[in-house]
């Protein structure tokens, strides 16, 4: 589905090495999403990537490529459409390993390693043999790229979708290195299509969209670093405009970013929930000597989250797959085992449970 960009404002403009925009989209139909699901963004590879790597592969570009899903065409389109430049996916490494008998790497943990933050052009230029259009049959096919949606229908209208993204750049052995998508689309102005499409995540639901009608009264506990605040964005909107549900229920929001005056996303918005009555607790990792994280935060308040949890609070965690959520979990297991009184493995296990009930709800990427 096409969707018209309506703005696209960088949150953190005194902040150089973070980039985090948010973005207002608007459909011509209604999308039909809750707060929660996500939106898929297509990528096309830049002219620059597609011409580096055709110079690497000693290749014109007009040079015909057979592709399984879209038949034949110029490995130029293939590049620029297509097949994935911007990520080594360790399965290549395996292809390759298998096909050219390289014993670089041990095992998948090895190609794991080797992958993280390389690009294609990076193993063109670690193994020059590879050239010509067969390489080309080795790459992964190009996917849309995920964002948590950062907005609720009901407070913004049905035609429109909001996004927190933060754009990938750093630098790595002299080159620039630049996600396909988030540079894309910081580059988008007011009035500008992009291609989108809905994806629904039915595992990071308000208890009120829950079908289990027993649930919808319930406080929340939200717990978002960095980007990860997206959903909760879209979350609050609508908890807010349900007045009943507001003053009734409590709504708890942990936000960790790096600095308070530099990266405190959304700010203002949140001050004017945290007067509506949501109770708000930042985490600033780097303004001051020691960091201190959303979980630091959550292990101070560990007796009124104990105090929720036996209310029948929902947990929502959203961010980073590995550090946050290694940490968060681990706080939270020690908070039901300290206020709880419970054993470890009582505590893990409660824990899983409530994660199959959907009282413990992730999106970690
Ligand atoms: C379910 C889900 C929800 C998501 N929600 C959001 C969201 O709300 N907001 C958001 O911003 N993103 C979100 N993401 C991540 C998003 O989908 C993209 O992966 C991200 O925006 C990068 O896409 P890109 O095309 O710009 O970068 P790509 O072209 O895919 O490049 C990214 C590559 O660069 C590497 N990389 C990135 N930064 C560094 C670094 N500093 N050092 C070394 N390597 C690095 C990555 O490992 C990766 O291989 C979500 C992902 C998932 C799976
Ligand atoms: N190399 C990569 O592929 C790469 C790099 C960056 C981000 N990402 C991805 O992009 C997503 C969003 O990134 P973002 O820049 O918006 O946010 P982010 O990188 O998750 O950072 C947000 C905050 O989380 C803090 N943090 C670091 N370690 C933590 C831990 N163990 N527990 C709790 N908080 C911790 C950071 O502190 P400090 O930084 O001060 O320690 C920072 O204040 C992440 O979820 C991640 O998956 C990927």
């Amino acid at each position: 589905m096409q969707a018209t960009v309506l703005f696209n404002e960088l949150l953190t403009p005194s902040h150089p090495e973070k980039d985090v925009y948010h973005i207002g989209l608007e459909t011509e139909v209604p999308l039909g999403y809750l707060p929660g699901d996500w939106l898929m963004v297509s990528a096309e590879n830049s002219p620059e990537m597609v011409a580096m790597v055709l110079e690497k592969l000693d290749l014109s570009g007009n040079e015909l490529i057979e592709l399984r899903r879209f038949g034949e065409m110029p490995v130029k389109e293939a590049l620029h459409y297509h097949l994935e430049l911007t990520q080594l996916n360790p399965a290549i490494l395996n292809k390759l390993k298998r096909q050219y008998d390289l014993n670089d790497w041990a095992d998948r943990a090895e190609m794991m390693a080797y992958a993280e933050g390389r690009d294609i052009l990076d193993l063109l230029e670690a193994y020059p043999f590879l050239k010509g259009v067969d390489v080309c049959n080795l790459l992964t096919p190009l996917a849309p790229r995920y964002y948590s949606i950062a907005s609720a229908p009901k407070a913004v209208g049905e035609n429109r979708v909001d996004l927190v993204y933060r754009k990938v750049f750093f630098e790595r052995e002299n080159r620039a290195r630049k996600g396909v998508v988030t540079t894309a689309l910081s580059e988008l102005e007011a009035g500008d299509q992009i291609d989108v499409a809905l994806s629904k995540n039915r595992n990071f639901k308000l208890p009120i969209a829950l079908e289990e009608s027993m649930a919808q009264h319930a406080p929340v506990i939200m717990v978002g670093s960095g980007t990860g605040v997206a959903p909760f964005i879209g979350f609050l909107q609508e908890w807010f405009l349900d007045e009943k549900l507001a003053k009734n229920h409590q709504a708890w929001l942990f936000f960790g970013e790096t600095h308070e005056e530099k990266s405190h996303l959304f700010k203002d918005m949140m001050a004017q929930w945290k007067a509506a009555g949501l109770q708000l607790r930042t985490a600033f990792s780097r303004d001051q000597a020691h960091k201190v994280y959303v979980q630091d935060r959550l292990w101070e308040e560990r007796s009124a989250i104990w105090a929720l949890l036996q209310q029948g609070a929902f947990f929502y965690l959203c961010g980073d797959k590995t550090r946050l959520k290694t940490s968060v979990e681990e706080i939270m297991l020690s908070i039901l085992q300290t206020e709880g009184g419970m054993t470890e493995e009582a505590a893990e296990a409660l824990w899983h449970d409530w994660k199959k009930q959907r009282r413990v709800q992730l999106d970690v990427y």
